[in-house]
């Protein structure tokens, strides 16, 4: 039987940072506020000019870098983002023309935070039946493109970055089980005004509730904790690491609870990267794995939550 196994992870953040202090500066709240209520502390931002596959170029190559496969050889390129550099082409087309890599299947998918998670689960499954022997996933974002600098409830919470795994078949077990789901009805709680076929009207930014979404990530997330453990028949000590969207460290913390999980083994990488949505679970997963955290053979639970509602989880022996 084959198995689909994370063989190399790679990460990507441009350089402007933007700390809470600046933030202050520019609309009414404090560092204090921010800190208290979310958790973080800068986030970065990409310069002018600077694209979603800009910074998907430099996450996908240190990946691919970690893992020993030849750009050119990637067979497969599965990218959620919600901000593409184009509405047409495709992100993971535009990625592919730039690695090399002709012919193959790219593609890319907008799932808001979940983006990840729905391009992970995707390429598990094309490395599983033998179709793919080299697949990227990516996850990258340049959401402070749709954010409202003079909404206070908004501005302090996104960020722009990238992440990327290399997914290659394994006579081991990799990844365990993915699980997705979306729910509609809730769409008016977290959304970006202005679309292609509705229009912009001058408007192209995220609008949340924030307090609502809140309430919904919580449950959603403990749930989707729960039945990625069922799935598997594993007690929740058996996690060696929570690699959690990185949103809101009251949301992170109440997952970790859930789990019974201690914080110290929990990634939590919100205070420096802000919400990256599809980039936050792949930036934090490169984060523990370089700095020696995550090591082979550990167990990590990857979730991730966003605007739809969408969200998902991934069990990975590592
Ligand atoms: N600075 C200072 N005060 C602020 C700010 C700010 N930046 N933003 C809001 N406030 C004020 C509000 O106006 C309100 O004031 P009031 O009591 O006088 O009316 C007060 O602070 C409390 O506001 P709440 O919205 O109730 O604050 P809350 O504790 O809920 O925190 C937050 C807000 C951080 C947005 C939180 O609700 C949250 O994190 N929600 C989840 C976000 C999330 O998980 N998103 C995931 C998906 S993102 C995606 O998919 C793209």
């Amino acid at each position: 039987m084959i198995h689909s196994r994370i063989t190399g992870t790679g990460s990507y953040l441009p350089e402007k940072v933007i700390t809470n202090f600046d933030l202050e500066k520019m609309v009414d709240t404090s560092d204090e506020w921010i800190r208290s209520r979310t958790g973080i502390e800068r986030r970065h931002v990409a310069a002018d000019g600077e694209t979603t596959v800009d910074l998907a170029e430099q996450a996908a190559r240190r990946a691919l870098e970690a893992a020993g496969v030849a750009p050119a050889d990637v067979d497969f390129i599965a990218f959620g983002t919600t901000t593409p550099d184009l509405v047409f082409p495709n992100c993971g087309t535009l990625l592919q023309q730039r690695l090399g890599c002709r012919g193959i299947p790219a593609f890319s998918l907008e799932t808001a935070c979940a983006g990840f998670m729905y391009a992970l689960s995707i390429a598990d499954k094309y490395v599983r039946c033998g179709e793919s022997k080299r697949a990227l996933v990516i996850g990258a974002e340049t959401l402070s493109r749709i954010t409202d600098w003079k909404d206070r409830s908004t501005a302090v919470l996104f960020a722009d970055g990238a992440g990327a795994v290399v997914l290659e078949p394994s006579a081991q077990p990799g990844l365990l089980s993915t699980h997705l789901h979306s729910d509609g009805q809730y769409k008016d709680l977290l959304y970006c005004a202005g679309g292609v076929s509705t229009g912009i009207d001058g408007r192209l930014t995220i609008t949340m509730a924030g307090n609502e979404v809140f309430k919904v990530a919580v449950l959603k997330l403990g749930a989707a904790v729960e039945e990625a453990l069922a799935a598997n028949g594993l007690d929740r000590s058996a996690i060696t690491w929570l690699v959690p969207h990185q949103a809101n460290i009251r949301i992170i913390q109440a997952t970790a609870r859930r789990l019974d999980l201690p914080m110290e083994r929990v990634v939590v990488t919100v205070q420096d990267h802000g919400n990256t949505s599809a980039a936050s679970v792949p930036l934090a997963l490169d984060v523990a794995v370089r700095d020696g955290r995550i090591k082979r053979g550990d167990l990590l639970l990857l979730e991730a939550f966003g605007g739809g509602f969408t969200w998902g989880s991934a069990l990975v022996r590592y």
